[in-house]
């Protein structure tokens, strides 16, 4: 009866068709779901702490107000991710103490200080770029609860990625010392964007089979070179250079040769020992800790209300 149902599966991976919840499953199928999108979800969460850090000290109103809606957002981009891996048979207290103990990751990228309001810029063009370069694509994962909020992520993505590049955009029109900062953040986060897509194909235990399953449906480095190939004339266009100096066209492949960010580093970052790894980290906990009691309030009013229904 299991050799059908795994026939079955493989059937429904095969046409491109959708995985629902109630589905028969491999065991190895959810975990890795359960992997990825709780890793995509806590990514989501701790990077609203390297934005957060200038809501206080935006330059103008407005800017405020766009830093404050993204980081909402972020928050909303969470919880639908959360809610997700929920339709796998675990709960967000569990993953959210996996985070918290390092037993789950989250994206590399914001274990990188924000030094300078243009990192604001940078991390909506940059970060939230390659991170449409990435979610685009899962869309079309083969869970449906996983792809259905891809697609509302993407949406507000988009708005993330134009307001950096406008906010960079303006700063390049501004004074020396603007686009002097725009370009130091640019230098910054450059290398660290591109790690986002994990690490090269050779090196990645987990594309092959997830690429099987449908998961993935590119590779880490065919998305890295999307990026690439897309991010290169826009920063040709606000006028900052990117700090490779093997990146060049290649008219043969039709795509950018570029060079190699530092994987050892990645490894580093990734294994707890970036900028801010333990900052986050603590900060995370130190929220998770200070909201108990309102967990325990909304619990124990739930209770209550279903006593008296
Ligand atoms: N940061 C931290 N860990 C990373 C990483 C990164 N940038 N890239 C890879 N890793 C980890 C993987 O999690 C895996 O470890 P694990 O088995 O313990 O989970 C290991 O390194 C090997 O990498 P693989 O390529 O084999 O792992 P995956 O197949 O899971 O691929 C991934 C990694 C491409 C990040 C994939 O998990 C993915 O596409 N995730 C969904 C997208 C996502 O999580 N994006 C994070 C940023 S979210 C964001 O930017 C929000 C925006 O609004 C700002």
């Amino acid at each position: 009866h299991e050799d059908e149902l795994q026939e079955l599966f493989e059937a429904t991976i095969a046409r491109h068709d959708r995985l629902e919840p109630r589905d028969w499953m491999p065991e190895g199928y959810r975990r890795t779901l359960v992997r990825q999108i709780a890793q995509h979800a806590h990514s989501e969460i701790i990077g609203m702490q390297p934005e957060g850090n200038w809501i206080g000290r935006a330059p103008s109103l407005r800017r405020k107000a766009v830093l404050l809606a993204k980081v909402q957002d972020e928050a909303g981009h969470g919880l639908y991710l959360y809610s997700a891996t929920e339709t796998l048979g675990v709960s967000r207290d569990e993953l959210t103490e996996m985070l918290i103990d390092g037993r789950q990751k989250y994206s590399s990228i914001f274990n990188y200080p924000t030094l300078s309001y243009a990192d604001v810029g940078t991390i909506g063009w940059l970060v939230d770029g390659a991170a449409i370069c990435n979610q685009v694509p899962l869309c079309r994962t083969s869970f449906g609860p996983y792809g259905r909020a891809m697609i509302r992520v993407c949406k507000e993505e988009s708005f993330h990625q134009r307001q950096g590049f406008e906010l960079l955009m303006t700063m390049m029109r501004g004074t020396e010392e603007q686009q002097a900062m725009v370009q130091e953040s640019v230098d910054r986060f450059w290398w660290p964007a591109l790690m986002m897509f994990g690490p090269p194909d050779a090196d990645s235990p987990n594309t092959a089979q997830s690429m099987a399953w449908g998961i993935k449906t590119h590779t880490n480095d065919e998305l890295r070179q999307k990026f690439v190939d897309m991010t290169v004339p826009q920063a040709a266009r606000l006028g900052v250079t990117l700090p490779d100096p093997d990146l060049r066209w290649n008219p043969e492949r039709g795509h950018h040769d570029f060079g190699q960010p530092d994987w050892q580093e990645f490894a580093r970052v990734v294994k707890g020992h970036g900028p801010c790894n333990a900052q986050r980290v603590a900060h995370r906990r130190q929220a998770w800790e200070d909201g108990a009691w309102v967990r325990e309030a909304a619990t124990a009013y739930a209770a209550k209300q279903e006593e008296s229904a």
